[in-house]
């Protein structure tokens, strides 16, 4: 059979949502115009078509579906350009035949040549993703908390900050605050994207849900906001005969520990609620080091988001560092990214802030596999960690380097399903 992969025409667009539809079984709405179709544009597409079977406008058949958002990302301090890869799925009639491979090879290639050295995704399923080298960028720590377990532990350097005031708005009122605080918030982390507006109202408030109004909590003020958290309030929803309300906590994000504090405070004082759940906490949440009784958050963690080095010379020299440093790392094993495979040589300068990448002939002092060094780049994992595990070749003080220069201020983290 012979497929014709490109990216769809505006016209063809429908065919996109109708695959979005029937892939995700109607988790994203139905028809052509769902929000899978509607918040892409064509040239973000790479698709694959039947030209031999006619659809009833007489188009190619969608064989594949596949788009990739032009995201910015942040990593250890630096800004980075990220194919946000989405709408992934083939029509049953044509799955098993290696459209996706061959989809995700040229939309590899394609992403280098655009700069975008790295690529994110969510994944419905791990292990269609982990064979095409993604990786875990991140978990999502999940809580379910009463609001009577909402305690914070006494502690005499916490007791002398000064909690600043917390109010409610509407997400019109709180938009330009909260952006504020999250740009500030996400700056040294790694894995948050750049939120435009329309990500804004699209994702964090969207109220066309069963869980709406949203609201925003500010803590500080409108005019110097010092954190906020996105919420949801709902009754009717927890079996509780004294507090049968929920709070869904959607987004948080703080500048100061007393302003974390506080706004778990404000949550707190809703007495009609049973529970608050935040299902998409990041894993370096200081909420288990600061409620007086951590088990009542109920933590889980479940998978988040999954990454992929598409270019590792560009990666490495774009991502932010903390120390100076130089080591010679291996690239072995990529096949659908030929171009990583080989040694190359990561010098940093100027405490980190200045890095840089070449091709080496010398012998490697690290080897891994693209995965492996996808996990140590966001900061996932370790290096040490990957070396106990068998994953990286190098002796310990190799490792010992490596580490001290992947290191990342926080835990990898993405709150944007995409
Ligand atoms: C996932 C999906 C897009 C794969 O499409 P496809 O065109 O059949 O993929 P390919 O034929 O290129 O197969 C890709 C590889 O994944 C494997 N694979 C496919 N689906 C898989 C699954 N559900 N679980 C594990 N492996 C899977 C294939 O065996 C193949 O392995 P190989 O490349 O090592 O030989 C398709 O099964 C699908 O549409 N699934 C439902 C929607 C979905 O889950 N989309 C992903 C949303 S994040």
């Amino acid at each position: 059979m012979e497929f014709d992969i490109r990216p769809a025409k505006d016209e063809e667009m429908g065919q996109l949502g109708l695959m979005g539809s029937y892939s995700y079984a109607g988790a994203f709405g139905d028809g052509e115009d769902n929000v899978v179709a509607t918040s892409t544009k064509a040239e973000w597409t790479l698709c694959a078509f039947d030209d031999a079977v006619r659809t009833d406008k007489d188009q190619a058949t969608m064989a594949t579906s596949f788009c990739a958002f032009p995201f910015t990302t942040r990593v250890n301090g630096k800004a980075m350009a990220m194919a946000g890869i989405s709408t992934v799925g083939t029509r049953p009639e044509y799955r098993r035949m290696g459209l996706l491979r061959k989809i995700m090879t040229r939309a590899f290639a394609e992403q280098r040549d655009r700069g975008q050295t790295i690529a994110g995704l969510w994944a419905s399923q791990a292990a269609i993703y982990q064979r095409y080298g993604f990786t875990h960028a991140g978990l999502n720590r999940n809580y379910a908390v009463d609001t009577v377990d909402i305690q914070l532990a006494a502690d005499p350097a916490n007791a002398a900050l000064t909690q600043p005031v917390v109010n409610r708005y509407t997400p019109a009122q709180g938009l330009d605050a909260a952006r504020e605080v999250y740009k500030n918030f996400i700056a040294q982390r790694t894995g948050y994207l750049h939120r435009g507006k329309s990500l804004w109202l699209n994702s964090t408030l969207d109220e066309t849900t069963p869980d709406g109004p949203v609201y925003i909590a500010i803590a500080g003020s409108l005019h110097a906001p010092l954190g906020y958290v996105v919420y949801t309030l709902r009754a009717n929803l927890v079996d509780n005969r004294a507090r049968a309300q929920e709070i869904k906590i959607r987004d948080f994000a703080w500048l100061d520990l007393a302003s974390y504090q506080s706004l778990w405070r404000f949550i707190g004082k809703h007495d009609l609620v049973g529970r608050v759940t935040w299902a998409n906490a990041p894993m370096d949440d200081p909420a288990l080091a600061l409620f007086q009784e951590p088990r009542m958050l109920h933590s889980q963690d479940t998978e988040a988001s999954w990454w992929r080095i598409v270019d590792v010379a560009g990666a490495l020299s774009q991502r932010g560092y903390d120390v100076e440093a130089d080591i010679n790392i291996g690239v072995a094993g990529d096949d659908l990214a030929k171009w990583n495979n080989g040694c190359w040589r990561l010098s940093t300068e100027e405490g980190g802030a200045k890095a840089s990448v070449a091709a080496s002939s010398k012998s490697a002092d690290v080897t891994l596999s693209v995965k492996s060094l996808t996990s140590l780049f966001c900061g996932m994992y370790r290096a040490r960690d990957l070396a106990n595990w068998g994953l990286i070749d190098g002796d310990a003080s190799a490792i010992t380097r490596l580490d001290r220069l992947m290191a990342t201020q926080y835990a990898p983290h993405c709150p944007d399903h995409y």
